[in-house]
Parts: C-alpha cells; sequence; structure tokens
C-alpha cells in the first residue's frame, strides 16, 4: 500500500514512557505522518486543544491522567477524533472492553508492529474524514435552516442528514417511509428547502382517505363542469407546482385507478386536467411517503408496482424513535420551546424520572405521539419541571414504571422458530427478516443485528449463493 501520507494528518502519541513513545513517533513518522508526542492524559489534553490532531494513540496506564481518562474526557467533551488504545501482551479483553466502554475506535497490542499499525491509522483516518464530512454537511444544513424542526443527532440521524443534502440538489424522485410520525413530511419540507426549486411551490397532499374524483381533481385539476360541483376550473398540485415539488402522502392509500393516470403524468411530463382536452407540460419533482412498508404495499397491490419503481428513485427510510432514544433529550428541549411559545407557559424542561420513562417508552406514534404528550403536559404543568403528575395515565407509554415497553411488532416482523431446524437456517429467516424491516438497508440491518456492514453482505451473499445451489438441486 502507498504510504507517505498528507503531512497534514496528525497523529498525537500519549505514552509516559519515554523509549516507548520515541519508538511510536518514529514508526508513524516513518510511514508519513505528522507526528506529535505527550506524556500523559493531561499534556494530550492541552496539545490537542492548541492544534487538534486527526488521530491520537494513546497508553492506558500513565501518571497524572490515565488513558481511561483521557478518552472520557474526550467524550464529555463531544470530541469524537478516532483514539487507539495500546494494551499490554494478551490485552484483547481489555482493548475490546475500551473500544465497547470508552468508544476508542480500535486498539493496538504491544509490542507494535508496524504492517497493523499503518493499517489501523488509515483507518482511523478514513473516519475522522467522514467525521469531518459529516459534522461539515451538518453545520451546514443548520446554518442554512433547511433542516427545519428536524432534531436529533443520533448516528442514524446524521446519516439521514447525509442522504437528504446528497439527493436534495438532484432532481430524482424521494421515496420516504416510517411508521406514522417519524417525520417524513418534515424530510420532504428539508428535500424541497435544499433544492434548486426551493424558491418555488411545495405542495403536500394526502393521497388517503379522498374519494377517486376528488383526489384526481386534486392532483390533475379540473374544467368547469368536468363533474357535478365543478363550477369554475381548477389548477390541480401539479400545475400549481410547477418547477416546484410535489410531496405525494400516503401514495399506498391512493386508489388504483389514480396511480395509473399518476404514472402517465410522471412519463410523459404532462397534465391533463379532468374534463379537459389539452395537455400542459409540468416540471415537477416528486417526492412520495408512505408509513406502508413497500413491501407489503407492492403484495397486497395497494401499489402499482411500475409507480413505485418510478417513484423509487432514492429511497429514505425514517427510523422508529425507539431506535433512536438518544434523541429524546434534544427532541423533547425543541418541542417544548414551542410549546411554550404556543401557550405562554414557562416551562423549563422534564423531570429526570419523566426523561427516563420517555427514553424507556416504545413510542409507537414517534415524535408526533411524543409531542401530543409533551402539550398536555405543558397546559397542565404551565411553568417549572414536568413531573409525572402531569402525563397522562394511559397505556401508551409506561407512566409510574420505568420498565421498557416492547415494541407491538406486526405478525410479520417476527418469526417463531420450533427445535429442529439447524441454527443457519434460523440465522437466514432472521436476517431476512431485519432486511424486510429496513426495507432492504444493508446498513440499519447490520446495525440491528449487531453486524458489520461487510459480514452482512458476506452473509447475505452467502445465502443467496446457497439458495440457488438448493433451486438447481431441486
Ligand atoms: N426529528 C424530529 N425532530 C423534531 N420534531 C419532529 C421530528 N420528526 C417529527 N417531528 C414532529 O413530529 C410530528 C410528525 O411529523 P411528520 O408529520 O413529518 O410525520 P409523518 O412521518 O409524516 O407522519 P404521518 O405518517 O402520520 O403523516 C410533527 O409535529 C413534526 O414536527
Ligand atoms: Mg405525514
Amino acid at each position: 500500500m502507498s504510504t507517505p501520507k498528507s503531512p497534514q494528518v496528525r497523529v498525537l502519541i500519549v505514552d509516559d514512557e519515554e523509549c516507548q513513545r520515541t519508538l511510536l513517533a518514529n514508526m508513524t513518522a516513518a510511514l508519513g505522518f505528522a507526528v506529535s508526542t505527550a506524556s500523559d492524559g493531561e499534556d494530550a489534553l492541552a496539545q490537542h486543544a492548541a492544534l487538534p490532531a486527526d488521530v491520537i494513540l494513546t497508553d492506558l496506564m500513565m501518571p497524572r491522567m490515565d488513558g481511561f481518562d483521557l478518552l472520557r474526557t474526550l467524550e464529555s467533551r463531544g470530541d469524537r477524533t478516532p483514539t487507539i488504545v495500546l494494551t499490554g501482551v494478551g490485552g484483547i479483553e481489555q482493548g475490546i472492553s475500551v473500544v465497547h466502554d470508552l468508544k476508542a475506535f480500535w486498539f493496538l497490542e504491544k509490542p507494535v508492529q508496524a504492517g497493523i499499525l499503518r493499517a489501523l491509522l488509515e483507518r482511523a483516518v478514513a473516519q475522522k474524514r467522514l467525521i469531518d464530512e459529516t459534522d461539515l454537511l451538518n453545520r451546514q444544513l443548520s446554518h442554512r435552516g433547511v433542516l427545519g424542526e428536524i432534531v436529533g443527532g443520533s448516528a442514524v440521524m446524521r446519516q439521514l442528514y447525509s442522504l437528504i443534502s446528497q439527493v436534495a440538489p438532484t432532481s430524482a424522485s424521494v421515496f420516504i417511509t416510517g411508521e406514522s410520525g417519524t417525520g417524513k413530511e418534515l424530510v420532504a419540507r428539508a428535500v424541497h428547502r435544499l433544492s434548486p426549486r426551493a424558491g418555488n411551490a411545495f405542495i403536500a397532499i394526502n393521497c388517503a382517505a379522498m374519494p377517486e374524483t376528488l383526489i384526481e381533481s386534486e392532483l390533475f385539476g379540473h374544467e368547469k363542469g368536468a363533474f357535478t360541483g365543478a363550477v369554475e376550473r381548477h389548477a390541480g398540485c401539479f400545475e400549481q407546482a410547477h418547477d416546484g415539488t410535489v410531496l405525494l402522502d400516503e401514495i399506498a392509500d391512493m386508489p388504483i385507478g389514480t396511480q395509473t393516470k399518476l404514472l402517465r403524468l410522471l412519463e410523459e411530463g404532462k397534465v391533463r386536467r379532468l374534463g379537459g382536452k389539452g395537455e400542459l407540460p409540468v416540471n415537477v419533482r416528486v417526492i412520495a411517503a408512505t408509513n406502508w412498508p413497500p413491501d407489503r404495499a407492492l403484495k397486497e397491490n395497494r401499489l402499482r408496482e411500475d409507480l413505485f419503481y418510478r417513484l423509487n428513485v432514492f429511497h429514505i427510510a425514517l427510523p422508529p424513535l425507539r431506535e433512536r432514544k438518544e434523541d429524546i433529550p434534544a427532541i423533547c428541549d425543541a418541542i417544548l420551546s414551542n410549546l411554550n411559545k404556543k401557550h405562554g407557559c414557562h416551562v423549563s424542561g422534564l423531570h429526570p424520572e419523566v426523561l427516563e420513562s420517555f427514553q424507556n417508552a416504545s413510542w409507537p406514534g414517534n415524535v408526533r405521539q411524543l409531542r401530543n404528550v409533551l402539550e398536555r403536559a405543558v397546559i397542565v404543568a404551565v411553568q417549572g419541571t414536568i413531573l409525572r403528575k402531569h402525563l397522562p395515565a394511559d397505556k401508551t407509554f409506561p407512566n409510574g414504571s420505568t420498565a421498557a415497553v416492547t415494541p407491538r411488532l406486526p405478525d410479520e416482523e417476527s418469526i417463531r422458530i420450533q427445535v429442529g431446524p439447524p441454527m443457519s437456517e434460523v440465522e437466514q429467516s432472521y436476517i431476512d427478516l431485519v432486511l424486510k424491516h429496513t426495507n432492504n438497508n444493508k446498513t440499519r440491518a447490520a446495525e440491528i443485528l449487531g453486524l458489520s456492514l461487510r459480514t452482512l453482505q458476506n452473509r447475505v451473499r452467502e445465502m443467496s449463493e446457497r439458495d440457488a445451489k438448493r433451486q438447481a438441486t431441486n
């Protein structure tokens, strides 16, 4: 592999033993990195503050401030610089627990071998680049206010911001899935706001619970007298959103006949009003959203397959709130400040016990449900801290108990296992189930399964090879 690294990549080596420090510094410098050294955690923090390192390589046992405290301090400061910890011979277990508990990037056993050091530093540098890119993106997005009300700094939300910023500048159709109340409309608005169409109209239309004629008139418009009650000519949302964006919300609830007409419109780029003869060219970016997992919507013929493929150019799957509990405090703060303004109240925050019960709740209605619970609590509390007594005593979240509520899963989100099949089959069924749950989003599936993305990809490949062999022999 090519070494010399760009001199901008700075590695800070922290070790109290001078000979070990010099040895590592020489090895790292020989790999082409810019090196600085520190003799303990405090010294490292001071140097890192003066000239931030890209990667920190630190010993664990040191006087004054040891490696554990160094990592804890960095974490408490929100500093995500990748850290590699040095462990003694046979220190794998210790290394793994430091990686797990203190979020170190990885560990390195002494005596350090140059090849392993190089591979690790390269991976850590790649990680640092990703962190920097995401931070920059988040700053750009929040600076421009395009994220609107979307709050959350969890890994899945950061990934979401990155998807939004990738797709927004294009004119690709976006298909947003996620449970009710997860923020699908917020995401659609953010995509529009960050797109070159931001200065033009964004029109959201809810395709559910509307009779066919009414929804078609909303979508395509109508001429005067096109149907009973059509007393005036009406421009549909595609016409109104010319050069802008249309959000087709609850797309899997759109009547199938209307889906056929919609597909024609998208393919031809022209709209014909109900009862009209001529066609008008329209240039609209389409975003579709649904609570239905696409495979189910297709299987149950709620969604035309050809329309789905036309709309699903770029898929964004929103995670349910129970899978990003770390976002709950920030979301509560943002919602509380809105609600204080709305109701003229002065609620300062949540009692820790309430926050804990929120973090243990399953939130089947996601952020919308959380918002509703908070709205009631703000009205009841008026000021001060929200206490347990301000919460509704219903069963939708564990009021009065901090026990976690297991999310209720529909049947298609669970598997029954009987004693009998070999482990490989059980594993295959579970992987299939999780992939289905994540709409085939392998990154999210890997997170749920606790596997690396690469391992999941390998398993999926092995599974399909096994299936192919099985089919060939049948
Ligand atoms: N990440 C978030 N941060 C702050 N507020 C959020 C977030 N996600 C959703 N909300 C709030 O939750 C509510 C529901 O959001 P939204 O209408 O976008 O959800 P949805 O997925 O479209 O729901 P549905 O499927 O029921 O239409 C809104 O009040 C929205 O402002
Ligand atoms: Mg919605």
